[in-house]
């Protein structure tokens, strides 16, 4: 790649003839800023920071007739226009309609234009060519498939629409040919939320690279983001949506760091993406990055974290905690209106609860809805994928549609449990159940917004409200036969079966791998490990699970979650899940801070707070009876910030909680709250509305 970036565009004057225009409307330059050593170049045009990956082009375009000057670097749009005429003012319409719709364009990528059709013959009238005289575009392609009567542009080969749809790029000229790159705009993870930017390499193999830039002076990782243009005609269901997956799930071509600098080392770049992400990019979306997640997804609270530097939450006084493991998600999904959606992993309360300090919506599906295929696993049983949104109807479709393959439901033998089955059109659950065990919600403010939201659902689907114990309900019951009790309680999410669930996972694909590698490195060295997993993996190295308690806990889960089934959240004729449960699996209102003497003001909590009297969290009971679990943010309290010494406001949230397999009764459900505008789409940033 050539640095000269000093274009002479006087071959171009005589090219455009009657095109140049009298009154030049000022554009900025590109101004290279670096290369990567993957293939990239950085250049600031205006403001803004851009990205081409000049390695692999999107397309490369031979221009008849016409030797080329060597141009190299110069931002050009192209229009893919859809009609057989195309006028002033249809490219007038377009290019407004660019500039409003797309945060990527801008009108400084008019200095070039290349124009193409998806219908042959279309004619160009004189108004076009007035209006394009009339932007000063200094250089005009016309795609060979328009017809026009002037000699005022330079004619292109072919090429199809999906190869290179319209949008903002960059060019550079050799000779006769063209090579246009895609260009994204470069984002600071202005909150940390991020491990890396990565983009489509783009070389024909279907892998990532990962974007090697940083905004130094921030200590930002850049964020490389595609024009939405390019998708506005691609018709498949999420074409352009932009997503941050959690760095434990492969993309083909990336290191997967588990958050562990000591994985990095003994891992392998991946070399195939997981089905369930490679779905999503099947299905169009745009992976922009890989987002930070506690440690090998442990529940680490933020002080705990060594390797990686602690996530942002831009809510409230920006010093609040982003929870646990899919954290980085939940806390970018808050922050960035230039992304969409972010791709997480619940085991224990990994989406919900970060979805609940960083007032998103994000969901623990049913077990066994998507392939945790090629992710690191915490516990293969209880291990779900799910996704952050700040806006429900966009959440419920994107839902839908990524867990839409019963092909990638997991097998019976991961989950243990009987084949899922997902009804898509039952009824709504008649009861709400209430467990006074979890609620009321600890900050009044906070009990005041659910009260008022509970009312208006119970009104718009004539549900009732039943309490209940929910400890003493399952203290109660007999749900393992009698000789079976000696070995497992009722609880036993906490005792044998949870531990030996993840315990054996954890020694099996990552403990045990790590240590052995890390060992044959550095002579029988233990690697270095953040505190929550030094301490559980050198008690397991002593007591180690094997695979017929293994098997035995799978058992057990299986005996639970048919009791819970049939007894709590049960299916009737009318509804797929007869109640629906509600719980926090946040801290009621209080805030809850990154630094851990914050947390020990009366005004503020602790995350993972087991109320008095009960045995389990409630982040601990779809884990357990493998149900669905959605956190919904309801609203915002205000607390007196100890960080900016003024009013800051903390999110409010509830769980909404139905029997394995109702997810996308569970998803209309919350669809109708939102039409009814009992829910609403949160903004990014300090506030939520
Ligand atoms: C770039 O400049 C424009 C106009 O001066 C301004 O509106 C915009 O906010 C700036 N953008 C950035 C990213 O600084
Ligand atoms: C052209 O594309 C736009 C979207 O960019 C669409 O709204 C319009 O219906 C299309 N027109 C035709 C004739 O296909
Ligand atoms: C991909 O990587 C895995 C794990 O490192 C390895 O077992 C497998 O052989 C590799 N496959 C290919 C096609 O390279
Ligand atoms: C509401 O539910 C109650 C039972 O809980 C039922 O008797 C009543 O008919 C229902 N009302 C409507 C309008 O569906
Ligand atoms: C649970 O058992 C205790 C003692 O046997 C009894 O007092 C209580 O009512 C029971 N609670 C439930 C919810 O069944
Ligand atoms: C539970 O323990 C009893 C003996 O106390 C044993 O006979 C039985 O097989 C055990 N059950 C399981 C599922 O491990
Ligand atoms: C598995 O471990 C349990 C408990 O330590 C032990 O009783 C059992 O014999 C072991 N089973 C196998 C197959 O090693
Ligand atoms: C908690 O908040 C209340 C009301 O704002 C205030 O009166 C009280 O002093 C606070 N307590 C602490 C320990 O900060
Ligand atoms: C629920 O039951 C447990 C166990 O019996 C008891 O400790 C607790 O106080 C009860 N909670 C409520 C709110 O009744
Ligand atoms: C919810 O209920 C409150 C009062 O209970 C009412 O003021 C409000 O309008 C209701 N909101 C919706 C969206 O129905």
């Amino acid at each position: 790649m050539k640095w000269n970036l000093s274009i002479s565009f006087t071959t171009v004057g005589l090219l455009l003839g009657s095109l140049v225009s009298a009154t030049p409307i000022k554009r900025s330059a590109p101004k290279p800023l670096q290369k990567t050593a993957e293939g990239g170049v950085v250049y600031e045009l205006g403001n803004i920071t851009y990205f081409a990956n000049t390695k692999y082009p999107k397309a490369v375009l031979d221009a008849a007739h016409f030797e080329g000057d060597g141009l190299t670097l110069v931002p050009i749009t192209v229009i893919v226009a859809n009609q057989s005429t195309i006028s002033g003012e249809y490219l007038k319409t377009t290019i407004a309609e660019y500039l409003v719709g797309d945060d990527v364009f801008s009108e400084d990528f008019l200095g070039s234009l290349y124009l193409s059709s998806t219908i042959r013959n279309t004619k160009l009238e004189r108004s076009a060519l007035d209006y394009i005289q009339s932007l000063n575009v200094r250089r005009f392609y016309l795609d060979s498939n328009v017809i026009h009567h002037e000699k005022a542009a330079i004619m292109l080969g072919g090429v199809s629409e999906k190869a290179l749809p319209s949008g903002p790029y960059t060019i550079t000229v050799l000779g006769a040919s063209v090579s246009f790159f895609e260009t994204y705009r470069l984002y600071r993870d202005e909150y940390r939320d991020f491990i890396t930017g990565t983009y489509a390499s783009n070389d024909g193999t279907d892998s990532f690279t990962a974007l090697n830039v940083m905004c130094s002076k921030w200590w930002d990782p850049m964020i490389p983001i595609p024009s939405r243009i390019h998708f506005w005609r691609d018709s498949r269901p999420l074409a352009g949506t932009r997503v941050a997956i959690k760095d434990l799930y492969d993309m083909k071509g990336l290191q997967t760091s588990g958050g562990s600098q000591a994985w990095i080392r003994v891992t392998p770049i991946a070399n195939t993406t997981a089905p369930a992400i490679q779905r999503l990019v099947d299905l169009g979306a745009v992976l922009v990055g890989k987002f930070k997640l506690a440690q090998f997804a442990s529940g680490a609270n933020p002080w705990d974290w060594v390797d990686e530097h602690y996530p942002f939450n831009p809510r409230g006084d920006g010093y609040l905690t982003c929870s646990a493991s899919s954290s980085g998600g939940g806390c970018s999904i808050a922050a960035y209106d230039w992304l969409d959606n972010a791709i997480g992993s619940d085991t224990g309360s990994s989406m919900r609860r970060p979805a609940s300090v960083s007032g998103t919506f994000g969901n623990r599906p049913s077990q066994g809805m998507i392939s945790l295929e090629g992710a690191i696993p915490l516990g293969w049983a209880q291990d779900t994928a799910g996704v952050f949104s700040r806006d429900p109807h966009q959440w419920v479709r994107f839902a839908k549609i990524w867990y839409g393959d019963a092909n990638l439901y997991q097998d019976t033998s991961i989950t243990g449990l009987p084949p899922l089955n997902v009804p898509v059109d039952s009824g709504f659950p008649k009861r709400i159940l209430y467990p006074t065990d979890y609620l009321p919600l600890a900050n009044p403010a906070a009990q005041a917004i659910l009260e008022t939201v509970l009312s208006n659902m119970t009104q718009l689907f004539n549900m009732t409200i039943d309490r209940l114990n929910f400890t003493t309900t399952v203290t109660n019951a007999t749900i393992f036969p009698e000789q079976e009790t000696a070995n497992f309680t009722n609880w036993d999410i906490l005792g044998s079966f949870g531990g030996a669930l993840s315990g054996y996972s954890q020694q099996v694909d990552v403990m045990g791998p790590l240590l052995t590698a890390w060992a044959e490195l550095f002579d029988g060295r233990f690697p270095p490990v953040d505190p929550a997993w030094r301490q559980s993996w050198t008690e397991l190295a002593q007591s180690p699970v094997n695979q017929s308690m293994y098997d035995s806990a799978l058992k057990q889960k299986a005996v639970t979650t048919k009791w819970f089934n049939e007894n709590i959240l049960f299916e009737t004729p009318e509804s797929c899940s007869e109640s629906m449960m509600i719980c926090d699996i946040g801290t009621g209102g209080l805030p809850s801070f990154r630094e851990e003497g914050l947390n020990e003001n009366a005004n503020a909590s602790f995350l993972a707070v087991l109320p008095e009297g009960a045995r389990i969290t409630c982040a601990n009971i779809c884990p357990q009876f493998a149900c669905a679990d959605y956190t919904i943010p309801l609203g915002q309290v205000p607390y007196q910030s100890p960080i900016t010494m003024v009013t800051e406001y903390y999110p409010v949230s509830i769980n909404m909680i139905v029997r394995r397999g109702c997810d996308f009764m569970l998803f209309d459900l919350v669809e109708k709250l939102a039409d009814a505008g009992i829910i609403r789409p949160v903004k990014t940033g300090r506030t939520l509305f």
